[in-house]
């Protein structure tokens, strides 16, 4: 009883002692956990290789992309149709013009990637994350779509980058429709970014789908004869 006061005090003390130390603990913990997760994006497209093939850099942060209304994580494996329509992005935008490019480096197979990079959305002159305001060349076409002409194999990886530009600035790029796969193949990011001096990606992100499991969906005469015609067109150019 008598040595209650005193006990109370103490913890008190310790108390105070604490909340200075506390604090700067917990945010160096938030700190150690950002750098952490910026390390781990940085090795994994440098083990990825996506650093320098594909991006001339390492993205600065984590693009989030959302298909359908759930978050994908980094290199996460998704199902083939939540990626069937364009995605939701989110990153630390500035005032600024971006330009967003996602491809595919595995196309037909990671093993044999003849048509890498396919290009699967290119927009550009998209001021801060408005993306209706963007000026599209290549329409956003899906996993599924691809396969609808392209005879695509394996896991596949795909890369979603965003740039930022200097300014508002003029594209001689041709537009290519939605359903539209001839155009689409090597595409090269890095000489994209390099031609009209864009500037990162100051937030990237990727995600896999695996086209062997829509093999159990039987090919459409329809696709069956589109394949074909697209083998044809492959094997007269040497691809
Ligand atoms: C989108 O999400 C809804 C609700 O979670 C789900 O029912 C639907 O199947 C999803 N669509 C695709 C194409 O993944
Ligand atoms: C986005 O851009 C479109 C087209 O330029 C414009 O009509 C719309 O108002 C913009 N939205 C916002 C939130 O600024
Ligand atoms: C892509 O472009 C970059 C930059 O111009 C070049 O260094 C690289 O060799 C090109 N990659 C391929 C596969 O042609
Ligand atoms: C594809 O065509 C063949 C012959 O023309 C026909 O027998 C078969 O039923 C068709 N298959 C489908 C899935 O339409």
């Amino acid at each position: 009883m008598e040595n209650s006061p005193s006990l109370f005090i103490q913890a008190f003390l310790t108390y105070l002692s604490c909340v200075p130390l506390c604090v700067s603990q917990s945010s160096s913990e938030e700190a150690a956990a950002e750098e952490a997760a910026e390390k781990l994006l940085r090795d994994t497209f440098e083990s990825e290789k996506f650093v320098p093939d594909i991006i001339p850099e390492p993205p600065l942060e984590q693009l989030q992309v959302i298909y359908n209304g759930t978050k994908v994580p980094l290199g996460g494996l998704i199902p083939f149709d939540q990626a069937a329509n364009r995605p939701i992005l989110k990153w630390d935008e500035r005032d600024a013009f971006y330009t967003i490019i996602m491809t595919d480096p595995d196309s037909p197979s990671r093993s044999d990637p003849r048509l890498s990079e396919l290009q699967h959305w290119i927009i550009g002159n998209v001021y801060r994350r408005n993306i209706s305001s963007g000026e599209t060349f290549a329409e956003y076409t899906g996993p599924r779509d691809a396969r609808e002409f392209v005879v695509e194999e394996g896991t596949h990886r795909y890369i979603i980058s965003v740039f930022e530009q200097m300014g508002k600035q003029v594209f001689t790029e041709r537009r290519i429709p939605r359903e539209n796969m001839l155009f689409r193949g090597l595409f090269n990011t890095s000489k994209f970014v390099k031609e009209y001096r864009l500037r990162g990606p100051v937030a990237a992100s990727y995600f896999t789908v695996d086209h062997e499991a829509t093999k159990l969906i039987p090919e459409s005469n329809a696709t069956a004869s589109k394949n074909a015609r697209i083998r044809r067109i492959l094997s007269d150019k040497n691809l």
